[in-house]
């Protein structure tokens, strides 16, 4: 029995990815399979998506002429992965596997195949990710839709070209670490003024998520939300004085040039 969309790799990535395409009823659950190496994981994989083939390889029997497959492994796995891929006849392949270019997928392929890379970032696991999508060579506007609408179960997806998928990498890719560290910071901040750990916990993560949400819903821009909190020569403005004055905005540009090209380095 030949499938519509073969998952391969059913870890964090793999599994919420599937999770997602059920739930969006991309396709029935029965039409989709996840490989997975791990016995373990193999398990918790059954009990979590019901109807969801889950196999310990790939078969030729499993891939027919529109089979595709997204490749969810880590990139020390990738290589191998990609080659079963090949072997099995797969003709459309989405990767999320980071430093892993376009290029060096379609070499492994003997006739010319439709590869795409993307970048997603954590936030996939709740279905609130941000991917960022970039064809190869081989790639025509269906098959960037077809991938556009995988990444789209687990949240949004913007077109990139591949030359920026290491800013993206920087950027989004990056982003969660880089604002949990900020919420970190502000709950040690609510500390050292004399607030319990846990009311600072709960005032930080709480604007965290409301700030969040007031942005995505407002047709405000940051900068303009910002000032509406910044009443002149108020409290907000004094603290916002010292976060300019520590050369934060200068801080992030440097974070995700440094963060861009130490993932341009791991894709040589
Ligand atoms: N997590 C992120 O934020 C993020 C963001 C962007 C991109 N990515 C990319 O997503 C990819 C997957 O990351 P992850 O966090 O989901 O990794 P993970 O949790 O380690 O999942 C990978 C799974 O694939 C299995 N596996 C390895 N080789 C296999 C094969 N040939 N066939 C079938 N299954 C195989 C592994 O089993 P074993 O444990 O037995 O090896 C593991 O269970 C990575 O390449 C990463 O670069 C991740």
């Amino acid at each position: 029995m030949s499938f519509e969309l073969v998952v391969v790799g059913g870890g964090n990535m793999g599994s919420a990815l599937a999770e997602g395409l059920v739930r969006a009823q991309w396709c029935a659950p029965e039409d989709l399979a996840i490989v997975e190496s791990s016995l373990e994981q193999r398990a918790e994989l059954t009990t979590r998506l019901p109807g969801v083939s889950v196999l310990a390889s790939l078969e030729l029997e499993h891939v027919g002429p529109a089979t595709g497959a997204v490749l969810c492994v880590k990139p020390n796995h990738a290589e191998a992965a990609t080659r079963l891929l090949a072997i099995v006849g797969v003709r459309r392949v989405l990767s999320v596997v980071a430093g892993f270019p376009t290029v060096r997928i379609e070499a492994i392929f003997p006739e010319p195949t439709a590869v795409i890379r993307s970048m997603p970032n954590t936030p996939v696991l709740v279905g609130k990710g941000v991917s960022a999508i970039a064809g190869g060579s081989q790639v025509t506007k269906d098959d960037l839709d077809w991938a556009e609408s995988i990444l789209g179960a687990v949240g949004t997806v913007v077109r990139v070209t591949e030359t920026n998928i290491d800013v993206v990498s920087g950027l989004s890719g990056a982003m969660p670490a880089y604002l949990y560290m900020v919420v970190e910071a502000l709950i040690e901040a609510g500390v050292h003024q004399g607030l319990t750990r846990d009311v600072s916990r709960q005032l930080v993560i709480g604007t965290f998520e409301g700030s969040a949400a007031l942005l995505a819903q407002s047709d405000k821009s940051p900068e303009e939300l910002r000032s509406q909190v910044t009443s002149p020569g108020g409290v907000t403005a004094a603290g916002l004085r010292v976060l300019e004055s520590r050369a934060l905005r200068a801080a992030f540009l440097d974070a995700v040039a440094a963060a861009g090209e130490r993932s341009r380095q791991l894709g040589r």
